[in-house]
């Protein structure tokens, strides 16, 4: 090891190491606080003014970041965040959380990547270990970041040091945070990949270094592209199952019981989120650039993306037993984030649902205690809905509930007892009730549909 690389790991090892994250989102925010939890100083870059404004007055805004400890650690002196890059001159090491979105063509879009690392290039300085965590494709660290940093003059391995480490966040998850779950981390040299596992392993219980950053980017791919896969699968089964009138719930269920080689996944509305409805189609891209079409992501890919379709054809199914159509039908979606408890509304399936009805005619209103508005921008109507104040008692007045997502705070025995129509796109009905159409199961029987 060369004696720039001995003098950070020591750094590292003493807790002397300034340490910066650019982006302070759902990933970076958790990171730089576990990096002060480690006893570092962490100081956060971010953009947006509202994010550094909250951390320079001690309070979180991100749901699975308490915010006594954000206070905590601005009491203590070891958290501070700004959206001036010159900082960066005064940092031993920086992790890389910006967003990896996909352009509409379903192409990456590296310029969050590109301008913040650009950024970084220009305060670059010898004996510094940068770490990307964005989601990407393989490729991107010695491909894009690499020669960005290298125009200043400066060596990867050699003057500054270079690596990839995935994140991989659940939010909302209360057994799996930041700080327990294994962090992968690939290196553009031994070097690069032990002063990783050394500043990662400061904070996180369990550190596994792999080869290289290509493996270590191909890991994260692999992990969300499973994912995807076996939601495509298993919606796909929901939909042969709402065909041939078997509960998909149930065989699911009966599935898991099975010890080994089964790994229970569940239908619903659609994908969400920031990971994978996108990740995959990274991987796909870069694939393609091989001269290789990657099968299973582009199908998977289709089932997913046409759920949101059935959901409403399956809502014009349930009106139809009480001859109303969508069009001038009053319909209460119950949860519009991407999944239960959170209030992460990225990519959300419901929002391609409300997009939907409201094409068709449906006068559309929900409810969702995590999510107050949905701004225009978001949704295909282009007006923003506000969360209507509605619970038990006046659920009635609406004709037909959809369960988009199954939030812990619905109240879902008033819902079936008050609205004629429910859809259930998650089975959080547990109750076999004339009234409810669930995604993937048989239909209620007609005659207990006539219960006026
Ligand atoms: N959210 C998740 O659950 C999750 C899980 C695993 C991996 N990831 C990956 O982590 C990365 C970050 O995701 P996220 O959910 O934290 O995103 P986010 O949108 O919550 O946060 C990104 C932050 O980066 C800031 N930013 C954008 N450009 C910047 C720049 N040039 N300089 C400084 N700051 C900049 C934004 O203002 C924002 O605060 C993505 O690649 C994502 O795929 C996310």
């Amino acid at each position: 090891m060369s004696a720039l690389a001995a003098a950070l790991l020591q750094k590292i090892k003493t807790r002397q190491a300034r340490t910066g994250v650019v982006g302070l989102g759902y990933v970076g925010l958790p990171l730089a606080v576990e990096l002060g939890k480690a006893g570092f100083h962490a100081t956060g870059i971010d953009l947006d003014p509202r994010k550094i404004a909250a951390v320079q007055e001690g309070r979180s805004y991100i749901p699975d970041v308490p915010t006594s400890d954000v206070r905590a650690l601005r009491e203590a002196g070891r958290l501070d965040a700004t959206a001036e890059f010159a900082i960066v001159k005064e940092l031993d090491t920086i992790n890389i959380c910006v967003p990896t979105p996909l352009r509409k063509t379903k192409d990456p879009d590296m310029s969050y990547i590109v301008s913040a690392v650009e950024a970084i290039a220009k305060h670059l300085h010898p004996g510094i270990l940068i770490c990307l965590e964005s989601t990407t494709y393989p490729g991107t660290t010695d491909e894009v970041v690499q020669p960005i940093l290298e125009a200043t003059g400066l060596k990867a391995g050699r003057d500054f040091f270079l690596a990839f480490s995935p994140e991989r966040v659940d939010p909302g998850n209360p057994t799996f945070q930041t700080h327990n779950v294994p962090k992968v981390v690939g290196g553009l040299t031994p070097a690069c990949v032990e002063l990783a596992s050394a500043l990662y392993g400061s904070a996180i219980e369990t550190i596994v270094p792999v080869s290289s950053t290509r493996v270590a980017e191909m890991v994260k791919l692999l992990e969300n592209t499973f994912r995807a896969v076996n939601i495509g699968l298993v919606n796909e089964l929901a939909l042969m199952c709402d065909r041939m009138d078997i509960d998909v719930w149930e065989v699911v269920d009966a599935a898991k019981t099975k010890p080994f080689g089964f790994m229970a996944f569940y239908p619903g509305p659609g994908l969400g989120g920031h990971c994978i409805p996108i990740d995959p189609f990274y991987l796909s891209w870069k694939a393609k650039q091989s001269g290789f079409d990657p099968r299973f992501i582009e199908l998977a890919g289709h089932i997913n993306g046409g759920m949101p379709h059935y959901v409403v054809d399956k809502i014009a199914e349930a009106l139809n037993t009480k001859r109303k159509a969508i069009n001038g039908s009053k319909i209460l979606i119950a949860g519009v984030a991407y999944k239960r408890d959170i209030d992460d509304m990225r990519e959300s399936p419901a929002l391609d649902v409300i997009g939907l009805l409201h094409e068709r005619g449906a006068q559309i209103s929900y409810i969702d205690p995590h999510v107050p508005e949905v701004h225009g921008h978001e949704w295909s109507g282009r007006f923003d809905l506000r969360a209507a104040d509605v619970g038990p008692g006046n659920f009635g007045q609406y004709d037909c509930i959809v369960i988009i997502t199954d939030h812990k705070a619905f109240v879902y025995d008033a819902m079936v007892a008050e609205c004629d129509l429910i859809v259930d796109t998650r089975n959080a009905i547990k109750q076999r009730a004339g009234n409810v159409f669930r995604l993937g199961a048989p239909h209620p029987q007609e005659e207990a549909l006539t219960r006026n």
